[in-house]
């Protein structure tokens, strides 16, 4: 069973606890993590900034598939792929100059858990890119078609649904959750490496 939300409150004196959302301890588990990425970003407002964004979006994203690929199907990995190719293609329009990075990290994603906790990232990775894209649009000038595809979106709330039912339905057990946290830690540890190598993985 899934930790408990409130242990008190209006079913306190049930004998079934409301379930706390997989999304939500997810979220809890990896506030830190995301802080960290915030904070080795800072604002987009130059196109160097932007383009090491892009380049560390794009390592996530490649690393996140390759290791995801192996535990869940075709379809679920199917919008990473597509994100993965609008970065590129955003990359190329912005020709940042942002080097290549020499080596990428090895992610191990243990189980299905765990590589949805990954999946959680990539696909949350796109609720912020609304506060990203306005920075981008105005320092940058970036458009849905030129160098700004990947924070445009692409498929809409209906895919971060989608990922959240899939959640509940994969993770399951506290031994999932444990896997799932960790699946997410890593995917951001990723980031941040990419980002800023000597901040680890
Ligand atoms: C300066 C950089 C960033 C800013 C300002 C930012 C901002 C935000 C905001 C405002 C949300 C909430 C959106 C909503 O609830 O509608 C969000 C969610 C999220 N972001 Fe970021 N973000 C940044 C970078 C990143 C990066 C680099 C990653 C991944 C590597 C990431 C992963 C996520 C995830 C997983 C969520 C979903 C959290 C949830 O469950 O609600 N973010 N971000």
């Amino acid at each position: 069973m899934l930790l408990d939300r409130t242990g008190a409150g209006p079913h306190a004196s049930c004998r079934e606890k409301p379930r706390r959302t997989v999304r939500w301890i997810l979220r809890d588990g990896t506030a830190a993590d995301h802080a960290r990425c915030e904070r080795l970003m800072g604002p987009l407002r130059d196109p160097r900034t932007y383009g090491r964004f892009l380049a560390a979006m794009e390592v996530l994203h490649a690393v996140v598939l390759r290791a995801a690929a192996r535990r869940l199907p075709d379809e679920a990995v199917s919008g990473l792929a597509a994100d993965l190719d609008r970065i590129a293609r955003d990359r190329a329009d912005m020709a940042s100059g942002a080097p290549e990075p020499r080596q990428v990290p090895h992610l191990h994603l243990s189980s299905e858990a765990a590589a949805m906790g990954a999946l959680y990232v990539t696909e949350g990775a796109r609720l912020g890119a609304t506060v990203l894209r306005r920075q981008a649009v105005v320092a940058l000038g970036t458009s849905p078609s030129w160098g700004g595809r990947f924070l445009a979106g692409g498929g809409g709330g209906a895919r971060w649904k989608d990922l959240l039912d899939a959640l509940e339905r994969a993770v399951v057990t506290e031994r999932d959750v444990a896997q799932a946290v960790d699946g997410a830690r890593a995917a951001f540890g990723v980031f941040a490496w990419a980002m800023h190598p000597a901040e680890g993985v």
